[in-house]
């Protein structure tokens, strides 16, 4: 089921999320739906806030990425309750987006790699060290559930620039071509 994704402006965006605690299957219906939505707006990643679920999940997809870096591997993955516990390597700037604030694109400096552990949609625990795009994709997912959007870690002064899109979103006056929710 494809499902409304909430816009810069709702309170979700902001909210620290909380521990995924729900059953198996319940969990299983909502990274399809996660999948399903994130494809329909052709997003390479989705996180629980932008759903209006302010719980620490998030899905990728980095199969967009697969023609512009052709060496890096492709990984289509659910990440429940996941904890970022290293970053590391040089930060670099990389132009982002985001399906919750349409039509911004800026660059935003990270770092390299990260080291992560997280629960598989199956709950399986895993510890990876990722690299490249796919680190890219998941900082900015993360960001998500601690309460932060991409355009947070800008300059001042790009942050000036991009004030009246942002206040336009917010007062819904930006209508993407996917399902938004009402505020
Ligand atoms: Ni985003």
């Amino acid at each position: 089921m494809i499902l409304p994704i909430y816009l810069y402006g709702n309170p979700v965006l902001r909210r620290q999320a909380s521990e995924v605690n729900m059953d198996k299957e319940e969990l299983k219906q909502l990274v399809a739906d996660m999948f399903e939505t994130m494809y329909n707006a052709n997003g390479v990643g989705l996180a629980g806030p932008q759903v209006g679920k302010s719980l620490r999940i998030f899905v990728i997809d980095s199969e967009p990425f697969k023609e512009a870096y052709p060496e890096e591997e492709i990984r289509k993955l659910a990440f429940i309750n996941p904890v970022i516990t290293k970053r590391f390597g040089e930060e670099y700037p990389f132009n982002e987006g985001c399906l919750s604030l349409p039509d911004i694109h800026e660059d935003v400096y990270r770092p390299e790699s990260i080291e992560i552990t997280y629960l598989t949609e199956d709950l399986e625990k895993k510890t990876e060290t990722i690299s490249g795009c796919v680190a890219r994709i998941i900082q900015h997912e993360y960001d998500h559930i601690e309460g932060q959007v991409f355009t947070d870690h800008l300059s001042q002064l790009k942050k000036m620039i991009i004030k009246r899109k942002l206040t336009d979103i917010a007062s819904g006056k930006v209508h993407p071509a996917y399902k938004t929710a009402k505020k």
